[in-house]
């Protein structure tokens, strides 16, 4: 569920819709977190080139480090990828906060290096950081600036206002100890997918 301060808005034909800010929002508030009513889908959920919805699955769902296909039901479809993103998800969490402070009518964004990317995305985020082509793979080279600023946001989250607390909350009981030692916060490298090895058969000499 995104934060109750954000509306949907059309940016361009290329890249579609965004989602922005209507007030602002302060860093350290969660701006995302995942509810029950996201649907957690296969990861081979888009997989099926005859599949209707393949192209849809593709474009609006993120892949988490199990490789599960998380497609949100509101508006945290539409969040798009800067390089220089003001939210962030903490490695293993699923909940984005914000790195820095988000003013009104700036747009939220997050870095699809984070959420397992599938393909590279030539990037059209304007960023003065930004990396041209964002890989799946610019998670480890962008995972300790990440990490810094994540930490640091942790460290301001009983300081303001959290409309989405009871969902980090309800889904990570011990998230209130990990948040009181920043330190003990895990790397966004933890958000990286691993697909499990493919099982190797031996096939008997002459069967
Ligand atoms: C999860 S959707 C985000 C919502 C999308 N803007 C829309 O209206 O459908 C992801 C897609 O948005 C576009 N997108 C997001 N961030 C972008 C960026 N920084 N540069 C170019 N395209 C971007 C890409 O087409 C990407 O596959
Ligand atoms: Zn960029």
């Amino acid at each position: 569920m995104l934060h109750p301060n954000i509306e949907l808005r059309k940016i361009n034909d290329e890249i579609g819709y965004g989602v922005f800010a209507t007030k602002p929002i302060p860093l350290g508030t969660i701006t995302w977190a995942l509810d029950p009513l996201d649907q957690i889908l296969d990861c081979h959920a888009a997989e099926d080139p005859e599949d209707q919805y393949n192209g849809d699955l593709t474009r609006y769902t993120w892949v988490t480090a199990n490789g599960q296909r998380i497609l949100c039901w509101d508006f945290g479809r539409f969040m798009n990828h800067s390089c220089d993103a003001n939210s962030y998800g903490p490695g293993g969490y699923p909940f984005e906060i914000a790195v820095r402070d988000i003013a009104a009518d700036e747009e939220l964004t997050c870095d699809y290096a984070t959420l397992n990317l599938e393909k590279p995305l030539v990037c059209q985020c304007g960023s003065p950081r930004c990396r041209g082509v964002i890989n799946p793979k610019d998670l480890k080279d962008i995972a300790p600036t990440c990490d810094i600023l994540i930490r640091t946001a942790c460290t301001r989250i009983h300081e303001v206002t959290q409309p989405l607390w009871h969902w980090v909350v309800n889904q990570n009981k011990e998230i209130d100890h990990i948040l009181h030692h920043p330190d003990s916060i895990p790397s966004v490298m933890k958000h990286w997918w691993l697909p499990a090895q493919p099982t190797i058969t031996h096939n008997r000499i002459g069967s």
